[in-house]
């Protein structure tokens, strides 16, 4: 919203700084203020006076509303703030896990496996998951026994993946 503002507001000031020179007749009469006739300084000044204008409103403003876009697609979902780590984690499970899982927080719709925002596990739990997998029916006290519903294959990332899935997934399941 406040980007189309500024967006809108740097046209409306190069319109009117067009005109005002055209009524004027042109930059130079423009420039030519009484008393001021021909004076480089005068000159000089606006010129700087349009440099700066043009910078703030064509490069410095859209770079910071670029940056600030990024960082919020990036870095929040429903309010909540992410580390890096949990934006790793967030890249990572669309990869790897959406495709099986439901995760509001991720945008994946997967219909295989349980809706991870239903069963809001905890960080052990999903490291848990990731590492040994599930099976439909495991035999008594295995590793791999989940819900039943089905087999999850195991590893389908490793190492610091894995962590960072698991804190993603334990912060955001269920917020969204
Ligand atoms: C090939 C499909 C598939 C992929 C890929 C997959 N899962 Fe699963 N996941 C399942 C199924 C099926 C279950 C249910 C297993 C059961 O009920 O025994 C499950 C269960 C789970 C559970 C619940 C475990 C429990 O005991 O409650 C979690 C947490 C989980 N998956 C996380 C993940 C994460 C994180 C990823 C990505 C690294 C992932 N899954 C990738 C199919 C998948």
């Amino acid at each position: 919203m406040l980007a189309v503002l500024l967006f809108a507001a740097f046209w409306v000031v190069l319109g009117f700084s067009v005109f005002f020179l055209g009524v004027r007749g042109g930059p130079s009469a423009a420039l030519a203020t009484p008393g001021a006739r021909g004076s480089h300084a005068a000159r000089r000044a606006m010129t700087w006076v349009f440099v700066v204008i043009y910078v703030a409103f064509g490069v410095v403003l859209p770079a910071l509303f670029l940056i600030g876009n990024h960082n919020s697609a990036n870095g929040q979902v429903g309010g909540i703030k992410l580390t890096a780590a949990e934006k790793r984690g967030r890249e990572i499970f669309g990869e790897r896990c959406g495709l099986c899982h439901t995760l509001a927080a991720a945008n994946a719709v997967g219909k295989v496996g349980p809706n991870l925002d239903q069963i809001q596990p905890t960080e052990q739990l999903v490291l848990h998951t990731i590492q040994n997998g599930c099976l439909q029916n495991p035999p008594a006290g295995s590793q791999e026994a989940c819900l039943g519903y089905g087999t999850m294959p195991a590893d389908v990332v490793q190492g610091v993946d894995a962590v960072n899935v698991a804190k993603f997934v334990a912060k955001v399941a269920g917020q969204e």
